[in-house]
């Protein structure tokens, strides 16, 4: 469908399949440019920032493939009628001359999302009503029967936008939204939107070339976008066939296949040689870290520890980590502002020059108590709370004696440490290539990438033992049984190396 006016008149048309229109792809605020470089990187053309949305151009391939492989959108819009409107009853009439009948079937559900703005339509759900009211009508009074509403699972999704008399009618071709990526067996009590977690990693400017690592993983989603992202796994290739464009009339089996297996062929292809590690204090939570790790099958691609974070080194080498933690709202802890100082004393004792660390926050209070001053605070919202995404760099000594050093030419870091980082903060230390390949080559039902470097599950590749957090002691997860962290040499539950004491067998 593209827009005709036609003596003011809107009416949808046919695409020939390269014909270019415009579309509309939503997402959250903050991550509009991300998003606009993700569409870039696919062919979009004319690429335009606006408020939590990026209009762009482009044809129905590139509409399926904005679908498929953007991981920072949470719809995909096409506008198919504008007109002016300066009254209800213009509203309706206008909406009643669209042939609906070349979209939606009598039989089909559809549902109208509205906003309006102007001093004309100040009620954008009495503006959704005299829509519908109009395509009900229409379909009645020509075929004797009408298609239903569904506000929850609608085969078809209309987005009615008006400005003062401006109005614009597009539709929603993705369904439910690309947050839900399929890949959620299970959650915890606060795991993270799957587009911001994207868009978190995006906006580090991570290039798949460090390691990856998040202290406080939660459910796993940060590890799982990282994961997909380093391997190249297009963002909805769990998702199945929920698209609301296969049920378009106009939808082309043949080319959404060839999309489809396009980007399919691409996974595996970066060669990715690095480490993707997880640490959460609750073991319940880890394991359905464990479970939607298991589901995409990149669980052998990533590991998982149990602890709490300042008892957990990161992964050898340059390591990029972002992390979610708790801001009082959903996870209740009792002394949030000593938490985020023991999380900036873990920043600085552990972490070190190699690191550079992100985190999300809504609980400004606690974010003082750092005690490191951030490099960057990006706005973002996550659900209604308002966040700052945070970055830290870390050098040998405390940032301050960095910074003071730096302004009088003095060198504060070590020889060799490249001290403060730039945008992308991260510098690629590539360990040397195995060469092994992640592909999953037999595409939906294929098993994801093995450990490149041994080709087994993830254990210690010098011990071959599961990999033990190195100053609790405590095992992470078994990934293979799901039971408790027995030490695969030794049989033996591990024993913590500093006090002396078991970790909890959550079998007891
Ligand atoms: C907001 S949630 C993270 C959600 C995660 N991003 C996801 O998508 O599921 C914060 C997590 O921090 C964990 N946590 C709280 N205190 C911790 C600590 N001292 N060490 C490690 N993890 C901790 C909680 O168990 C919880 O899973």
């Amino acid at each position: 469908m593209i827009i005709q006016k036609q003596n003011g008149k809107a009416v949808p048309m046919q695409n020939s399949f390269k014909e270019k229109f415009k579309m509309v792809a939503k997402t959250m605020m903050g991550l509009e440019e991300v998003l606009a470089d993700e569409l870039r990187a696919i062919g979009a053309q004319n690429i335009e920032c606006i408020n939590r949305a990026v209009l762009f151009e482009g044809d129905m391939r590139l509409l399926y493939r904005a679908n498929y492989t953007c991981r920072t959108a949470l719809a995909i819009l096409k506008p198919f009628a504008q007109f002016e409107a300066n009254n209800d009853q213009e509203l309706y009439d206008q909406v009643y001359r669209i042939k609906w009948e070349k979209i939606l079937d009598v039989d089909c559900t559809f549902m109208i999302d509205s906003t309006t703005s102007g001093e004309i339509f100040t009620h954008s759900y009495f503006a959704a009503l005299k829509t519908k009211d109009a395509i009900v009508d229409r379909f009645r009074r020509n075929f004797g029967q009408r298609p239903s509403i569904d506000t929850e699972n609608a085969d078809y999704k209309f987005n009615l936008h008006i400005r003062d008399n401006q109005v614009t009618l597009l539709i929603n071709s993705s369904g439910d939204s690309l947050h839900k990526r399929g890949y959620r067996q299970a959650v915890g009590l606060a795991p993270i939107n799957e587009v911001l977690a994207a868009g978190m990693i995006k906006l580090t400017g991570w290039q798949c070339n460090t390691n990856f690592y998040d202290p406080m993983c939660g459910s796993g989603t940060l590890l799982i976008e990282a994961a997909m992202m380093a391997m190249n796994i297009p963002a909805q290739y769990y998702r199945g066939d929920r698209f609301a464009f296969k049920r378009w009339k106009e939808f082309n089996l043949g080319e959404w296949k060839s999309v489809k297996q396009e980007e399919d062929r691409k996974i595996g292809s970066t060669d990715f040689d690095y480490e993707i590690w997880g640490n959460d204090i609750d073991l319940n939570v880890l394991s359905q870290a464990e479970k939607n790790l298991q589901f995409t099958k990149l669980h052998k691609d990533v590991m998982l520890f149990n602890g709490s974070f300042e008892d957990q080194d990161p992964p050898e080498g340059r390591t990029l980590i972002v992390t979610n933690p708790p801001y009082g709202e959903r996870i209740k802890i009792e002394d949030l502002n000593a938490m985020y100082q023991q999380l900036g004393d873990t920043f600085k004792r552990r972490y070190g020059k190699d690191c550079e660390v992100w985190l999300i926050t809504s609980d400004f209070e606690a974010m003082k108590h750092i005690g490191l001053k951030p490099s960057k605070k990006i706005p973002l919202l996550n659900g209604q709370l308002d966040c700052r995404f945070l970055q830290f760099e870390l050098f040998e000594g405390s940032l301050k004696e960095n910074r003071a050093a730096r302004s009088t030419g003095a060198s504060p870091v070590e020889e060799g440490d490249t001290g403060a980082q730039g945008d992308t903060g991260v510098s690629p230390v590539k360990r040397g290539s195995t060469g092994a390949s992640p592909v999953n080559d037999n595409g939906d039902t294929g098993t994801l990438p093995v450990n490149r470097n041994t080709g087994a599950s993830p254990v210690n590749r010098n011990t071959g033992v599961s990999p033990v957090n190195r100053n609790t002691g405590i095992l992470p997860v078994n990934r293979d049984t799901g039971a408790s962290p027995v030490n695969k040499s030794t049989g033996t539950l591990p024993v913590n190396r500093s006090t002396g004491a078991k970790p909890v067998n959550n079998n007891e």
